[in-house]
């Protein structure tokens, strides 16, 4: 049997990938592919190679993420993808996850009004309903060209056969099991101790995705899969139903857009508070001169902080699910208000978190994965994907081979307590059956003169929107290349905890000094979110890089 495996997955990497020789340094003209799994790029690329256009691709990346990057690609999360089509056409679709029809505002308090410790991050209760396959399906019949049969045989040959995993991916399920091993269904696939180059096989999986392909979105939603995530709810005090499987539609919904120094930048709305958040820090930072301050100077790094301040305080209170609660999408984009809201700024002291406020508004350890893709025609997509935490709830749904997400932490369980990531929020967020949590994932284009010039995004729960601006504002302003764009330390701030989170090798001893002396708290952080962005050079080809914080690539041809 074995050998049988490996005569397959030999003949698997010549036949469905044909020797890669492509350098990343190089500007292609056909299509690129960067995302957080070699694997994952290389179907992304075989799929463009056999005629598929970028949205084929993405699916086609999307499903086997679910495979390959158990940690954050899903079938058992939600998403967004941020969509440029080379007729001009902007577009996004929203595969948030839901709250269960049978939840509730205080699911994870105590009676005495406390959250409970864990409810909301692990376990059956801190998952929402599932989007992810509604969503890809959807962008597929759109505005895809092959046929669902076709994307999905690369992710359902990874699961059926397995595929060797990579130190990191060994790394992090070691990391994992004691917390895998509350979830016999989750140890059954993942509990051992794993080796770099051990093969992982996922039959459950396998025939999970089978039933995607033969039967589309209702082999997930119906039928022997909906059975199994139903059965597991019943017995373990779970809350997802038949009624909210079948109930669940994504989304397509208009992109935000702002400008920034003559460029056009396209997000994602809410429920996400990314695309909103970028465009608001863009409209504050566009009134100073950060090329002149310099990467990395005290200066820089202040104004950018003070930017930061303002807007996540801004977040906290305005930002929520757009079917639920009024976000005013125009103004927290407005460049009048960024103006407003950043008057008077001088940057030789720090503001304190406790003098910002939420701007009064008349009636909005994490792992999420992000791939961006281009082919030859010019169309270009953004996805951000998630299942929150690393292996989400940490529960597999037995039988069914996915883990679910815990996405209901994203909810405020309580306003003035934070989530895992330290996010504050207001009633705005708070559970309501069928609502959609709040999201930072910040799936992102840049335009310049109608043509893609940069597809970015990040996983990092609440630093995604920073980690995202930075890779934009680093090209932009500071004139770098993509590679040092990425790859560069980066630091972030987020209203509270009122720090300057600052990865290593981020700030010189001097600037170190210089913001102390400015009144800034600073917390040496280990280096996060893992950005994958493509850029474009003049005669529209293609430049991708795959952030050195993770293990994902880019790849051209
Ligand atoms: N789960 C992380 C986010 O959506 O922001």
């Amino acid at each position: 049997m074995k050998i049988l495996i490996s005569v397959f997955l030999i003949f698997y990497s010549f036949t469905i990938f044909p020797i890669n020789c492509v350098a990343q340094n190089n500007f292609y003209k056909n299509g690129m592919v960067s995302s957080a799994d070699e694997i994952a790029s290389e179907i992304g690329i075989e799929v463009m190679k056999k005629g598929g256009n970028a949205i084929d691709a993405s699916v086609a990346v999307g499903f086997a993420l679910a495979v390959v990057y158990p940690q954050a690609g899903n079938i058992g999360g939600g998403g967004f993808m941020v969509i440029h089509l080379n007729d001009g056409r902007n577009t996004s679709i929203d595969y948030r996850e839901k709250a269960p029809l049978l939840s509730h505002r205080d699911m994870f308090l105590d009676k005495n009004g406390n959250v409970i410790d864990g409810l909301s991050t692990t376990g059956h209760l801190s998952g929402g309903v599932p989007g992810s396959v509604k969503g890809l399906l959807f962008a597929l019949e759109k505005y895809g060209t092959m046929k669902r049969e076709e994307v999905l045989t690369y992710a359902i040959n990874l699961a059926e056969n397995g595929f060797e995993i990579s130190p990191r991916l060994a790394k992090v399920l070691n990391e994992y099991q004691n917390q895998f091993s509350k979830f016999p269904s989750t140890m059954k696939i993942f509990g051992k101790n794993w080796k770099a180059g051990d093969l992982l096989i996922q039959k459950d999986l396998a025939n999970t995705l089978r039933l995607i392909s033969n039967y589309g979105a209702e082999g997930f939603y119906t039928g022997y899969v909906a059975d199994k995530i139903v059965e597991e709810m019943k017995l373990y005090d779970g809350l997802i139903s038949y009624e909210d499987l079948l109930k669940y539609e994504a989304k397509e919904r208009a992109v935000v857009t702002g400008t920034y120094k003559g460029y056009e930048i396209i997000s994602m709305g809410p429920p996400s508070s990314g695309g909103i958040s970028l465009i608001y820090l863009l409209n504050i930072l566009e009134q100073e001169n950060l090329g002149k301050y310099g990467y990395g100077s005290a200066d820089a790094i202040s104004v950018m902080t003070e930017g930061m301040r303002v807007v996540y305080a801004d977040r906290s209170e305005h930002m929520a699910d757009i079917d639920f609660y009024e976000v005013p999408v125009n103004v927290l984009t407005s460049k009048e208000y960024a103006r407003k809201r950043f008057d008077n700024f001088g940057n030789d002291r720090a503001r304190n978190s406790d003098e910002i406020k939420p701007g009064n508004i008349a009636k909005e350890k994490e792992n999420t994965t992000h791939y961006s893709i281009a082919d030859k025609d010019g169309n270009c997509v953004s996805v951000t994907t998630t299942i929150n935490d690393n292996f989400g709830s940490k529960l597999v749904i037995e039988g069914a081979g996915f883990f679910l997400n815990n996405e209901m932490d994203d909810f405020v369980s309580k306003p003035g307590v934070p989530n895992m990531f330290g996010l504050l929020g207001s009633e705005a967020n708070s559970i309501s059956p069928e609502k959609r949590m709040l999201s930072s994932m910040t799936p992102t284009i840049v335009l310049k003169d109608g043509k893609p010039f940069m597809i970015t995004g990040s996983p990092g729960g609440g630093r995604i929107i920073t980690a995202v601006l930075m890779s934009i504002i680093n090209v932009i302003d500071f004139g770098m290349n993509i590679v040092d764009a990425v790859d560069k330390p980066r630091f972030h701030h987020q209203w509270y905890p009122d720090e300057i989170q600052a990865e290593n090798g981020m700030l010189s001893e001097t600037v170190r000094k210089e913001l102390v002396k400015r009144g800034y708290k600073i917390n040496d952080f280990r280096d996060y979110a893992s950005l994958d962005v493509i850029i474009f050079n003049d005669n529209g080809e293609m430049r991708g890089h795959s952030d050195r914080r993770g293990y994902g690539k880019a790849i051209g041809y």
